[in-house]
C-alpha cells in the first residue's frame, strides 16, 4: 500500500556566538561548576548578543537547513515555528523568518508548547503533508531563554540557554511500513492542571509585561521520566517497533539525569542516546532540532536509521515522535 509519508531532507541549527561556562555564575551566585555539572550535565551554554533576536537565530538555522538540503525558500510551501520567546507579542516569528528568506508564497505560523514546542510543531507538519495541505515544510525551534531568566534565582538562571534548530519536511510516498523513510508516529499530551510547575510570571493578558520563568524543579523531574518513557513508548508502539529497534533516541536536552533515568526505564543503552546539554543547556523548543543537526553532523545519525524523539515542558505538554532518517 502506498502511503505519503514526511519525510527529513535536510536540517541544520545555529547557536549564538557568547558561550557562557558554569563557572561565571559564581561570580553572581552561591552556586558552582561542581554542583550544575553533577545535577544537570550542564556545562556551558550559549546567551544571544543584545539586540540578537529569537528570529535572527532561526533565520541562521533556516538557512543551513536549506543549504544541507540544496533548496531555496521559494521551494518552501510552509514555516512552522516553534518559540516560548517570540520577538513580538504578534506577528509571529515564523512570518518573519519567511520575510527574510525571501519566501513570498505559502503560510507560516508559531506553536507554543515550551519545551515539548518542536515535538508539536513536528507533528502539526506531519498533519498538514499528510493531508495535502503542504508538499515541504520547515520545522523551526528557536529561543531566547536568556530574556526571560531571574538571574537571582540559582535554581533556574543556571539551566538554560539560546539556540535555533530546523528540519525541512518533504512529503514522498512509502509503503505503509516501519521500514519508510520519514515520520512514522507522533504522541502529544497535556495536562493544565500542572501549569504551576513551570511557567512565566507575567504577560500580555494578565500584568502585560514579559516575566520571568518560574519553576518548581523536583515535581517537573518526577512528571518528567514518567511521562516521557510513557509517550516513547505510545509513538513506539504506534510506529511498529520497539526500543530495541531505536537507533538514537533525540530527547529534549534538559538534563542529564532525566535522560539517562528515562533511556534506563526504556531499556535503551546511553551510547544510543544524543546528548548535547553539556553545550547548550535547556534551550526549550530548540533543543531537539539543535540535538539533532548536531548528531548528524558528527555523523552519528545516518540515512536509513529510526530515531526517538521526545519532550517536556511547560503546561505540562509532553510527547514523542518516530522518524526513519
Ligand atoms: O525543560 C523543561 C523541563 N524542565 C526540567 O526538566 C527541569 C527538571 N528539574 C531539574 O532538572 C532539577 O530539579 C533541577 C536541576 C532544577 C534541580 O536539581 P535537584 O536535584 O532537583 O535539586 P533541588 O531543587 O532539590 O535542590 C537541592 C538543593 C537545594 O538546597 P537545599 O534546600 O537542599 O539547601 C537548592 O537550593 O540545591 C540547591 N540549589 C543549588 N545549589 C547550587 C538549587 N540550584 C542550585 C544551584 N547551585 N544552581
Amino acid at each position: 500500500m502506498s502511503v505519503t509519508r514526511a519525510v527529513a531532507i535536510g536540517c541544520g541549527h545555529y547557536l549564538p556566538e557568547r558561550v557562557v561556562e558554569n563557572a561565571e555564575f559564581e561570580k553572581t551566585l552561591d552556586t558552582s561548576d561542581e554542583w550544575i555539572r553533577a545535577r544537570t550535565g550542564i556545562e556551558r551554554r550559549h546567551f544571544a548578543a543584545e539586540g540578537e533576536l529569537t528570529s535572527d537565530l532561526a533565520i541562521k538555522a533556516a538557512r543551513n537547513a536549506l543549504a544541507n538540503a540544496g533548496l531555496e525558500a521559494s521551494d518552501l510551501d510552509a514555516i512552522v515555528l516553534a518559540t516560548a520567546t517570540p520577538d513580538q507579542t504578534f506577528p509571529s516569528t515564523a512570518t518573519k523568518l519567511q520575510h527574510a528568506l525571501q519566501m513570498n508564497g505559502g503560510f507560516a505560523f508559531d506553536i507554543q508548547a515550551v519545551c515539548a514546542g518542536f515535538i508539536y510543531a513536528l507533528s502539526t507538519a506531519n498533519a498538514m503533508i499528510l493531508a495535502g495541505q503542504a508538499k515541504r515544510v520547515l520545522v523551526v525551534g528557536a529561543e531566547t531563554f536568556s530574556r526571560i531568566m531571574d538571574w537571582t534565582d540559582r535554581g533556574t538562571c543556571v539551566l538554560f540557554g539560546d539556540g535555533a534548530g530546523a528540519l525541512i519536511l518533504e512529503a514522498q510516498q512509502g509503503k505503509g511500513e516501519a521500514a519508510d523513510r520519514g515520520i512514522l508516529s507522533t504522541d502529544l499530551n497535556s495536562d493544565g492542571k500542572y501549569n504551576d510547575l513551570l511557567y512565566v510570571d507575567g504577560g500580555v493578558s494578565s500584568t502585560q509585561t514579559t516575566g520571568v520563568l518560574r519553576m518548581q524543579g523536583q515535581e517537573v523531574f518526577k512528571h518528567a521520566v514518567k511521562k516521557l518513557v510513557a509517550t516513547g513508548e505510545v509513538a513506539m508502539e504506534a510506529a511498529g517497533v520497539t526500543a530495541s529497534d531505536i537507533d538514537w533516541v533525540v530527547p529534549h536536552q534538559a538534563n542529564l539525569r532525566i535522560i539517562s533515568r528515562t533511556a534506563q526505564k526504556m531499556g535503551v543503552s546511553m551510547d544510543k542516546i544524543v546528548q548535547t546539554v553539556q553545550d547548550h543547556g535547556n534551550t526549550s523548543a530548540a533543543s531537539i532540532p539543535m540535538a539533532l543537526s548536531v548528531a548528524v553532523q558528527r555523523g552519528q545519525i545516518k540515512p536509513g536509521n529510526l530515531l526517538l524523539m521526545e519532550a517536556i515542558g511547560g503546561g505540562l505538554a509532553w510527547g514523542a515522535a518516530t522518524l526513519r532518517w
